[in-house]
C-alpha cells in the first residue's frame, strides 16, 4: 500500500536499476517537481548526478537565488548554472501563438541541456551523460496525452515539447504522482518547506504569463506585478489557502486610465488565483476583498505601465489556469 516512505524505496530501486553506474543530469526549474525529482535521484545515486540550472530569463523575482542558494544547501547536489537569458529571448522574438511558445522553450531546453551535459563531461572528465532526469507528474502525462492516448490539451514543455533527436534517455521518478504525494516525498526528503510548499510554477515560466509577444521589457512589467501580489498574498497569510496565483500580463490589450493629471493607455494585468487538489480541475479563489484592493493599489501605483488589474472568476473547467 501507499506510504511515502514506500514510494521513495521504490523509486530510489528503479533509478538505480535505470541508471546503473552512468552519469546523469538533472533540469531544475526551481519548481518544487524538479527539486523532488532531482533530490530522489541524488538520493539513489549520489554524485553520478549533476544538477544544471537554465537561467532562461522568464522566471520570476528572486527565483534563481532561491534554487542557487536553497535547493544547494538542502541537498549538496553539484550546480551547472546556464545563462541562457539572450538565448531565450532571441528564440522567442516575435513569437505570441501560445503552442509556438512552449515548443520553442522546449526546444532550446533540451539544446541548453545537451551543451551543459557536454560542459559537464569537459569539466569533469567524467563518461558521458546519458540520462536527463525530468520531473514529470501524472496530470502532466494524462494532459498531454501520454498512457491514455487523449488528445493534447496542452503540450507541456516537459512531455509534448521535446525533440526527436534527443540525446538522453528520460528518467521521471514522478510520473505515476500527484502534486501532494510529490510534497510528501519532498519533505520526507528533507528539502525545505518553502521549497517543498511552493506554489507551482510552469516551466515555461513568464512568457506563458504574457499574453502576447515576449519582450524584456514585458517581461519586466509582469516581474514587477506578480512580486507584488505575491508578497501581498504571503502577507495576508494566503499561500497554503490557495493552490497558486498566476498573473498574467495582457500585453496586446491597452485601455485608458487616469493617473493624477495625465490620462494614461496602459495595460491590464489578470491576477488568477485558483484553489485545486492537483491542478486538473480549479476553482477561482475568493480572496477577501481587501487583500484585491491592496494589490490593486499596489500594482498600479508601483508598475507605470499598469493601469488595471481585473479578477480572472473562471472555474477549470472550461478555463485552464494558466492563460495560454
Ligand atoms: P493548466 O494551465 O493546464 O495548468 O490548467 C495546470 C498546472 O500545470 C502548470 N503548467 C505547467 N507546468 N510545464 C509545467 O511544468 C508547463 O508547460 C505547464 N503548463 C501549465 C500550471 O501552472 C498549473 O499548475
Amino acid at each position: 500500500d501507499w506510504t511515502t516512505g514506500n514510494v521513495i524505496e521504490e523509486q530510489v530501486a528503479r533509478i538505480r536499476a535505470q541508471i546503473g553506474d552512468g552519469k546523469v543530469i538533472c533540469a531544475l526549474s526551481g519548481g518544487v517537481d524538479s527539486a523532488v525529482a532531482g533530490a530522489l535521484v541524488q538520493r539513489a545515486v549520489g554524485d553520478q548526478l549533476t544538477c544544471v540550472f537554465v537561467d532562461h530569463g522568464l522566471l520570476r523575482a528572486g527565483e534563481a537565488e532561491q534554487v542557487e542558494k536553497d535547493f544547494v544547501a538542502a541537498t549538496g547536489v553539484k550546480l551547472h548554472v546556464v545563462d541562457a537569458v539572450q538565448r531565450f529571448a532571441d528564440a522567442l522574438d516575435g513569437v505570441s501563438d501560445p503552442e509556438q511558445k512552449r515548443k520553442i522553450i522546449g526546444r532550446e531546453f533540451i539544446r541548453v541541456f545537451e551543451q551543459a551535459a557536454r560542459d559537464v563531461v569537459a569539466k569533469e572528465g567524467s563518461d558521458e551523460v546519458k540520462f536527463l532526469v525530468q520531473g514529470t507528474l501524472y496530470p502532466d502525462v494524462v494532459e498531454s496525452g501520454g498512457g491514455t492516448g487523449a488528445a493534447t490539451i496542452k503540450s507541456h514543455h516537459n512531455v509534448g515539447g521535446l525533440p526527436d533527436d534527443l540525446a538522453f534517455e528520460l528518467v521521471e521518478p514522478l510520473r505515476a504522482l500527484f502534486k501532494d504525494e510529490v510534497r510528501a516525498v519532498g519533505v520526507q526528503l528533507g528539502l525545505p518547506e518553502a521549497m517543498v510548499y511552493r506554489q507551482p510554477f510552469p516551466g515555461p515560466g513568464l512568457a506563458i504569463r504574457i499574453v502576447g509577444a515576449v519582450t524584456p521589457q514585458r517581461l519586466e512589467i509582469l516581474r514587477a506585478a506578480d512580486a507584488i501580489a505575491r508578497a501581498e498574498l504571503t502577507a495576508a497569510g494566503l499561500d497554503r489557502d490557495i493552490w497558486q496565483c498566476p498573473v498574467v500580463l495582457l500585453a496586446d490589450v491597452r485601455s485608458v486610465g487616469v493617473q493624477g493629471d495625465g490620462r494614461t493607455y496602459g495595460h491590464p494585468v489578470v491576477l488568477r488565483p485558483v484553489s485545486s487538489e492537483d491542478a486538473m480541475t480549479a476553482d477561482w479563489t475568493r480572496l477577501p476583498y481587501d487583500v484585491l484592493a491592496k494589490i490593486s493599489t499596489r500594482i498600479t501605483n508601483e508598475v507605470p505601465e499598469v493601469n488595471r488589474v481585473v479578477l480572472d472568476v473562471t472555474s477549470k473547467p472550461p478555463g485552464t489556469i494558466e492563460w495560454e
